[in-house]
């Protein structure tokens, strides 16, 4: 059976539908339980239920041979997968923000609150922006407005939450959206199976545009 890590929450309903259209369903899966493991023999699927930014450890580690992804957490682990189709779903932008009324006077290291170390570095030292990481697990947006911070790097979906928070857009680092992607080893050894999930994930998105 091909092994494929679906992130739990909202991408991974809409992610599983997809593959649900392209021969893959596994009805249960939308259930209203905490199971985790949910299988189709029948369809030669069985799908692992994950925090989403766990889905490329198990896909790295051959735990799953391929699993749906934002494309934030590629950028951010830089995990050795093979990354292939971009399903034009979930989408998003990672961005810096801060306080409508922020100013960066370049006096000192701008301090940064994120979820994303990695890729708020990267920027920054792309600037030439001398900057402090400061490390957070959620709420994001609530670091500038307590003074933790200065700025954040975060998603940005609707803006909702930047709105709400008196928060406003200074800089878009990249737009992010879900991607189909493969563990190396499977891709070798049950390429077959996996080609058939993205021809079917192709056509069924298509034929939505
Ligand atoms: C994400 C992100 C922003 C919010 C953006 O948070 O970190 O806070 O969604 O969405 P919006 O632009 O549509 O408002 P998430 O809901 O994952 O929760 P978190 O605060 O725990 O990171």
């Amino acid at each position: 059976m091909l092994r494929i890590a679906l992130p739990k929450g909202r991408l991974g309903e809409k992610a599983y539908k997809a593959l649900a259209t392209a021969g893959y369903p596994c009805p249960e899966l939308l259930e209203d339980n905490r199971r985790l493991i949910f299988e189709n023999p029948g369809a030669g699927v069985q799908y692992f239920l994950v925090k989403p930014s766990d889905v490329s450890v198990y896909v790295e580690h051959g735990a799953a041979d391929a699993g749906i992804v934002g494309k934030d957490i590629l950028l951010e682990y830089e995990p050795d997968v093979y990354e292939l189709f971009d399903l034009h779903m979930g989408k998003c932008r990672m961005c810096v923000a801060g306080p409508d009324a922020f100013r960066d006077t370049h006096t000192r290291a701008l301090r940064v609150a994120t979820k994303f170390p990695h890729i708020a570095s990267r920027y920054f030292e792309s600037q030439s922006r001398e900057i402090e990481i400061i490390h957070l697990n959620g709420s994001i947006e609530l670091a500038p407005l307590v003074g933790l911070s200065d700025v954040i790097v975060d998603i940005v979906e609707t803006g909702t939450t930047l709105r709400e928070n008196g928060l406003s857009v200074l800089e878009t680092v990249v737009p992010v959206s879900a991607r189909f992607i493969a563990n190396k080893a499977s891709f070798k050894f049950k390429g077959d199976e996996i080609r058939h999930v993205l021809d079917g994930l192709k056509s069924c998105l298509s034929e939505k545009d």
